[in-house]
């Protein structure tokens, strides 16, 4: 299977995909990493290993639906089959959403439906919430809200920071991401009327 990863940032999600495929845990290959940001880290992560990178900046595009169109060209140049939304900072237009329904994923540091959003690790410190984590779910209209496909939870201490708390989700988002990845490259995982389903179980 084509993947097709969007970035903004470091790229440790993508890291733990590149490394998945390589090791044979994802039956599919990065196609591409696209960024709205030049100078995201995960660019660098991409080149090292001699996978196409593309910069599609957000501020070379009037509107937001001419941005869209044009990350839509850059990516189906690729004939993906899987959209991985890895720290990709843009809200999207229903019309990108659409074009890739049931076949784009995305990573939220919550326990979706809790903290969609920015600022989910402060949100939980501040609650003085006793568990966090992080969700993968599939794309839809509604911002983070799509159907969760699989969660990670991990423990929130009196004295966090939220660095040290972000830390510990992502270690579990690493685990998480490629794992789902590969339930859909499998075949395993589909989204249908507006729920995701593993190996013909609603989840
Ligand atoms: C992750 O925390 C992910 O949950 C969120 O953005 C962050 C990306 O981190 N969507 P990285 O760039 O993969 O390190």
């Amino acid at each position: 299977m084509n993947l097709v990863v969007l970035i903004s940032g470091t790229g440790s999600n993508l890291q733990a995909v590149i490394d998945a495929c390589k090791a044979g845990k994802i039956s599919g290959r990065v196609a591409a990493v696209i960024s709205n940001r030049a100078d995201a880290y995960g660019l660098q992560r991409a080149q090292t290993v001699d996978i196409h990178t593309a910069v599609i900046s957000h501020k070379d595009h009037p509107d937001r639906d001419q941005y869209d169109a044009a990350l839509m060209a850059e990516i189906d140049r690729h004939q993906p089959d899987l959209i991985i939304m890895a720290g990709f900072m843009r809200i999207l237009t229903p019309a990108f959403v659409n074009h890739y329904a049931g076949r784009m994923l995305n990573i939220h540091p919550s326990l979706l439906p809790k903290y969609q959003g920015l600022h989910t690790h402060q949100r939980a410190l501040d609650a003085g919430d006793s568990e966090h984590g992080a969700s993968v779910h599939f794309v839809t209209e509604e911002l983070d809200g799509g159907p969760v496909i699989l969660q990670a939870k991990v423990p929130v201490f009196a004295d966090d920071t939220v660095e040290e708390l972000a830390q510990r989700v992502h270690v579990q988002e690493h685990q998480i991401y490629p794992l789902v990845i590969n339930w859909f490259c499998q075949q395993r995982l589909v989204m249908k009327e507006g729920k995701a389903w593993l190996d013909g179980e609603c989840l």
